[in-house]
């Protein structure tokens, strides 16, 4: 397995192997102009290259869902070619499949990989790194506010392959420091989930580094768009793009962009056979997705920030987690996502606070368009013996808000109301 960083290349050189492909089916000559224009913002000329697919066939402005499960050969020469690996010839949906590489090739341009690969869920992809990664007796350090079912994946499945896992407090790059020699994974999520703590990303690479263990980073909460661990040296990035590259709620997938050879590793040596790939659909899903993800991470930015801090200046609240309220030297962020928690005072009456808003409807998950809430103590009293929240004290008075692309005015007012209807005096 590839432990040695190899030189970092620039986005479009690195692609230039996994375009050869595409090229079959769209002119991206475009992209690669705007990628070198080097007097032009590189992130915001890949937004503008979400927005553009020269497909030529019947000049569909869309590219087409290549809805099949396998590509025929019209020789046995041809297939022959494919088998020896001197084509980029799609050859089965579960493998390769011309929908989803230029989904591919936008999360490279955006994250500014070598090479992604796409799943059908965040955990898939979360899963398919880990398990990719790891052998018999190796150990992980990991940041202890973890997605939950990233924590069970470490407790519950890696320890059956005597795999242990040591949890940190990622903020406090010391105690990440000290835990590491002898490790082979560092696996951050930054801001974590709940409480959203940021971690120095730059300085925790760097640690990686010089012990020779994968970093890896759940980078759904900030997106892209505003967060880009692979430039602060990371190896690996991770998305749940059920999320905010899907942004609709109607897709469940995932994605791992970064290092070529730790993707050509895990592609070979894990992905073909755990087998949770992305269909051709939802990959144009995604694609549709990604066209807005600017702009509705621009949206989500403000109103999630607007109402965190009226929310911090509320009585019914004791405090607000987002990382917009906070000073760190350290952020790697350039703008927030909508998704952060505030804990209840002790007066508010959580169950008829969450019953009495309108536009925040109860639900798991968020980044997609509507507003969303989620108590923890449900959360925690489902969470059973295997929890992250638990282990490492999450309060139950906590509540998670997702602030979606509704009037911020009205989300404000939705919220206000329903304070009021569970204080005391509503
Ligand atoms: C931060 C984070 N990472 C990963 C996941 C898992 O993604 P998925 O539900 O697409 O499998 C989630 C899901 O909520 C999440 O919040």
């Amino acid at each position: 397995m590839p432990t040695q960083k190899t030189k970092a290349k620039s986005a479009p050189d690195s692609l230039s192997f996994e375009f050869g492909r595409v090229c079959l089916y769209y002119s991206i000559l475009p992209f690669y102009e705007i990628a070198h224009m080097s007097e032009k913002d590189p992130a915001a000329s890949s937004h503008t290259y979400l927005n553009h697919d020269s497909y030529h066939a019947e000049g569909a402005a869309s590219p087409p869902i290549y809805q099949t499960s396998l590509f025929t050969f019209g020789s046995y020469e041809e297939m022959e070619v494919r088998f020896k690996g001197q084509s980029d010839r799609a050859l089965y949906s579960r493998i390769d499949n011309p929908t989803v590489t230029a989904l591919l090739q936008k999360l490279c341009l955006l994250e500014g990989g070598e090479k992604a690969l796409a799943f059908s869920s965040g955990i898939a992809a979360i899963s398919n790194a880990v398990l990719g990664l790891i052998r018999t007796g190796d150990h992980i350090v990991c940041v202890n506010h973890c997605y939950p079912d990233t924590y069970r994946l470490l407790q519950l499945v890696c320890t059956r392959f005597g795999v242990t896992t040591e949890f940190v407090n990622g903020s406090d790059t010391a105690a990440v420091a000290k835990a590491l020699p002898g490790a082979r994974i560092l696996y951050l999520e930054s801001p974590t989930s709940w409480l959203f703590q940021e971690q120095d990303l730059r300085a925790l690479a760097q640690l990686a580094q010089t012990h020779g263990v994968v970093s890896l980073v759940d980078n759904s909460w900030a997106s892209p768009i505003y967060q880009q661990p692979l430039a602060a040296g990371i190896d690996l990035v991770v998305h749940s793009a059920t999320k905010y590259i899907s942004g609709h709620s109607d897709v469940v997938a995932g994605a791992l962009v970064g290092r070529a050879d730790l993707i050509n590793h895990l592609s070979a040596e894990t992905a073909a056979y755990l087998g949770a790939k992305l269909s051709a659909h939802e990959a144009s899903l995604l694609l549709r997705g990604l066209r807005t993800l600017p702009l509705r991470m621009e949206r989500v930015h403000l109103s999630g920030l607007t109402l965190a801090k009226q929310l911090s200046d509320h009585s019914s609240v004791k405090h607000v987690n987002h990382p917009g309220l906070r000073v760190n030297p350290h952020s790697h962020l350039t703008g927030y996502g909508g998704l952060f928690s505030f804990e209840a005072g002790d007066a508010l009456d959580i169950p008829r606070f969450c019953n009495a808003l309108e536009f925040f409807k109860l639900g798991v998950s968020w980044g997609g368009h509507e507003s969303l809430v989620m108590p923890a103590e449900i959360s925690i009293g489902q969470a059973g013996s295997c929890s992250a929240a638990v282990d490492f004290g999450v309060s139950p008075r906590l509540i998670r808000l997702y602030v979606g692309l509704e009037d911020v005015s009205d989300l404000w007012e939705d919220l206000e109301r329903a304070l009021f209807a569970a204080s005391p005096h509503g």
